[in-house]
């Protein structure tokens, strides 16, 4: 208690801060789009609002080095034995082709794991799937997404595929999807011809066509390639700021949402489906690893045992027994449990909690992250 004021704060985020600030020191080029976590009353932040220009800053140097986030789950993955799935037949697209890409979402997806991993694996997962759908579906049609019929039929094949080879039949739920994200029906490009005509496609595929995982959340290459032709063909080529569909406006953030699926769809039909699944979840494991995931409701436990005149042993053990609760609610990488024991932190903070407890209760990163 004794701590000057002056001394980094309180002391209680001092610890979290100086990580924060290696961290950000890595991407000193995006700092200024450095957004502040602020907890609410009820602790709970909502996704990062969604911006043409996503902000980008995570350092290689937290990076966790395996680029492939499933591998330590694998040991509790089942070994799930698939059956032949029914299927609509009205979906007209060659699956074998797809079975790379169905296998490695329906093992993303798996039953007992979906719900965990919902927001950091399995649904970047699916969501890339459905990009490389749509490519498969309308290569050869000259078109990069399929039409509403085509849309359902296929939806409903894939949801029963996946299944088939043990996905959580929650998809949809878990992942707010339905048959029109195959259809990104508010983009007003949607053949390969016209999208050829109006997109620097060259530079786009330079741009993505292999993207580094480690530096491409810091030093985005393939993200604003995409963003910008997405907003090209989203004025339907005219430019940026001359259309009446104005970036930016609620129909505008639609539209060039759509049309980041008609790009993403264009890359998977020029790539390999390995090579654009790998680039699609670099994108989105940039965008998923700068927010806590976990809700830090009603800490007065902690509060009370950490508080003023509080004992060591009584602290740490509502410490630990609160933070063990938490991290059992869902799957969080390291950079995501950097933000919540930030948040975490200056939340306790704010109520009062004077102490380093982080540092008094031996607490570190993996006890936010079921990962490391
Ligand atoms: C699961 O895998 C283990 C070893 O890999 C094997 O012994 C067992 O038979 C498998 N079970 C099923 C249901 O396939
Ligand atoms: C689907 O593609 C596989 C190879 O990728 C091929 O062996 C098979 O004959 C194709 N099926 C149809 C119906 O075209
Ligand atoms: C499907 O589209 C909805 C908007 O219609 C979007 O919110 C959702 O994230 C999309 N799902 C995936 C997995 O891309
Ligand atoms: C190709 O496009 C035409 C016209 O849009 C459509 O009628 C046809 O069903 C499409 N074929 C495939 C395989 O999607
Ligand atoms: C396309 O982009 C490249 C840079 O990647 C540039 O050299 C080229 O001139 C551009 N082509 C057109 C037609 O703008």
């Amino acid at each position: 208690m004794e701590r000057g004021s002056g001394s980094c704060f309180h002391g209680i985020v001092c610890h979290w801060l100086v990580l924060v600030l290696i961290w950000l020191c890595g991407c000193q080029h995006v700092l200024s789009q450095q957004t502040t976590l602020k907890p609410k009353d009820k602790f709970l932040l909502s996704d990062p609002p969604i911006g043409l220009f996503d902000p980008i800053e995570i350092s290689p140097s937290v990076l966790p080095h395996n680029t492939n986030p499933v591998e330590p789950l694998s040991p509790m993955y089942p070994n799930y034995t698939s059956y032949d799935p029914v299927l609509t037949g009205k979906c007209h697209v060659n699956f074998s082709d797809l079975s790379f890409i169905m296998d490695k979402t329906a093992s993303d997806c798996s039953v007992p794991l979906a719900p965990l991993v919902a927001d950091v694996i399995c649904c970047p997962q699916v969501s890339s799937l459905m990009d490389i759908f749509q490519a498969a579906y309308g290569g050869g049609n000259n078109t990069l997404v399929l039409n509403q019929a085509s849309a359902n039929a296929c939806f409903s094949d894939i949801m029963s595929i996946l299944a088939s080879k043990g996905a959580n039949t929650n998809i949809p739920e878990l992942c707010t999807l339905r048959p029109s994200n195959l259809t990104d029906a508010s983009c007003p490009v949607k053949d390969i011809s016209s999208f050829e005509r109006m997109v620097n496609v060259s530079k786009l595929l330079d741009a993505c066509s292999s993207v580094d995982p480690l530096k491409e959340c810091c030093r985005p290459v393939c993200q604003p390639a995409i963003v910008e032709a997405a907003v090209h063909i989203s004025s339907g080529g005219a430019s940026m700021f001359g259309s009446t569909t104005i970036p930016g406006s609620a129909a505008g953030i639609n539209t060039v949402s759509d049309c980041k699926g008609v790009v993403h769809s264009y890359l998977s039909m020029k790539l390999s489906s390995e090579v654009a699944n790998t680039a699609f979840r670099v994108l989105s494991g940039c965008k998923v690893n700068k927010v806590c995931p976990l809700e830090f409701d009603d800490p007065s436990s902690v509060v009370k045992a950490c508080g003023k005149a509080s004992s060591r042993p009584s602290c740490c053990t509502a410490l630990q027994s609160y933070i063990a609760t938490r991290q059992k609610q869902i799957f969080v990488t390291n950079l995501q449990a950097i933000n919540c024991a930030t948040m975490f932190g200056s939340m306790l903070q704010k109520a009062g909690v004077g102490n380093d407890i982080y540092g008094l209760c031996d607490i570190d990163l993996k006890d936010f992250s079921l990962q490391v």
